[in-house]
């Protein structure tokens, strides 16, 4: 029998653990064995030495089995789930959910609140009047099967563990270690019962991975891991640099996503939905990605992705005409603009920096029963390489709350940067893992 002393001094040491003593450590946090203390240890030995493939993989089916684990095998066909890392502005569930439900592949996802600097997909849905995300296992089972989709925020029993060691790496900076990231996010999938995953893997200053090349090796574990699990898996690298869309905020991604269903919006946004959209749909048939890239497209054009978001609404108990009427979405009082102070041209909108200034007006939560103001946020009026002019607005903070203001534009400050020449523009796709 392993215990955790000899784990922490051989994880200390670089070694190599075996199958058991994962197991081991994994369980002892399930029934509260392990003390934080212990596992806090584990967690920083495992952030400084690694852990290798095996390990990774290891402790990833470890913490998927352990707890309950959704059944979802009363929905037909090939239901696909997707993860994104986190970022800021990314609306891309609520807009590539539907449109892959609009293509016949059923979607049933578990997603989460905001996290640091990052939004959630669930306060953003929150921000719809009436819209219920707390729905029973049977409830969720049964939406998908009569409608095709359903996101709802994670049971309370799934990967617990991961809940457990979450809390502890939020507070012991071990979140950025990548065998702790794959473990973190495929546990959640592999426990939640889709058979396929698209796993969009952020890159650039505004990501948990900035580099590049760590945010590759993190979607090649994932997709490594996925797939010895027997999952369809495959990994976008996408752009985290500058926010992805336009709006910042839990109400006012809401409203971009509905733009872009409603065929208003262009650009960066919605060009990497219907990317997600393409591959989920991929992973879902089999079918090439070309042809799943007109698919998608043509459920955009033909308004289907929008209707299947208004049923998946309607279903969940929201108030549709708000996805009609957007002013029946909580709003701000308030505008304020961030001008330029000089002509230049832009050359960086920090996503960290934005997500944090948009976090100060209320958009998020400072502690984790912090309430939310839906209705704030930021709106980027210009993008990554746009020439601006002195005293033109380059950021509108959408506010309630004047004293919270002042802290925000200072961040949102900080954020924006001109530069005589415009840099070298950032690919939104930087490669496929599959
Ligand atoms: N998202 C997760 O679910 N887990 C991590 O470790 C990082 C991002």
């Amino acid at each position: 029998m392993a215990d955790m002393r000899t784990i922490l001094e051989t994880k200390k040491r670089g070694g190599k653990l075996a199958p058991e003593e994962i197991a081991c450590f994994v369980h002892g946090v399930y029934d509260g064995s392990v003390p934080d203390y212990q596992a806090a240890a584990f967690l920083m030995a495992v952030r400084l030495m690694g852990m290798d493939e095996a390990e990774t993989a290891a402790l990833t089916l470890e913490m998927a089995r352990t707890g309950a684990q959704a059944d979802l095998s009363a929905i037909p066909g090939v239901k696909v789930d997707k993860h994104s890392t986190g970022g800021v502005g990314d609306l891309t569930t609520l807009v590539a959910v539907p449109l892959c439900a609009a293509c016949g592949v059923p979607v049933a996802k578990m997603s989460g609140r905001a996290l640091g600097h990052t939004g959630g997909t669930l306060d953003k849905l929150a921000a719809i009047p009436g819209l219920r995300t707390d729905l029973s296992m049977e409830a969720f089972v049964r939406q998908v099967q009569r409608i095709g989709c359903a996101v709802i925020g994670q049971t309370g029993d799934l990967a617990p563990v991961d809940k457990a060691l979450y809390a502890l790496r939020d507070v012991t900076a071990t979140v950025d270690s990548i065998p702790l990231i794959a473990s973190s996010i495929l546990s959640k999938k592999i426990a939640a019962g889709c058979d396929a995953i698209l796993l969009d893997v952020k890159t650039g200053s505004g990501a948990l991975m900035p580099t590049l090349e760590d945010s590759r090796r993190l979607a090649e574990e994932m997709v490594r891991i996925g797939k010895a699990a027997g999952k369809r898996v495959c990994a976008l690298i996408t752009d985290m640099d500058e926010p992805l869309g336009r709006l910042i905020g839990n109400a006012l991604e809401v409203k971009e996503a509905l733009g872009i269903l409603r065929g208003e919006e262009t650009g960066r946004a919605r060009d990497l939905c219907l990317e997600v959209a393409a591959r989920m749909v991929a992973l879902g048939t089999g079918e090439a990605v070309a042809a799943a890239r007109l698919r998608t497209k043509a459920a955009l054009e033909e308004g289907r992705g929008f209707a299947k978001l208004c049923e998946m609404v309607a279903a969940q108990g929201g108030d549709v005409r708000a996805l009609e009427e957007t002013d029946r979405l909580p709003g701000a009082r308030l505008r304020v603009p961030l001008r330029a102070q000089e002509d230049g041209c832009v050359s960086a909108l920090a996503a960290r920096d934005l997500g944090l200034a948009s976090n100060a007006l209320g958009a998020g939560r400072a502690r984790k029963e912090d309430p939310i103001d839906y209705g704030v946020g930021i709106e980027c009026c210009v993008r990554v390489g746009d020439r601006v002019r002195r005293g033109q607005t380059l950021l509108l903070l959408h506010a309630n709350d004047e004293a919270r203001v002042g802290p925000a534009l200072e961040l949102a400050a900080g954020a924006v940067r001109l530069a005589p020449e415009a840099p070298q523009p950032r690919p939104l796709l930087f490669g496929a893992v599959e």
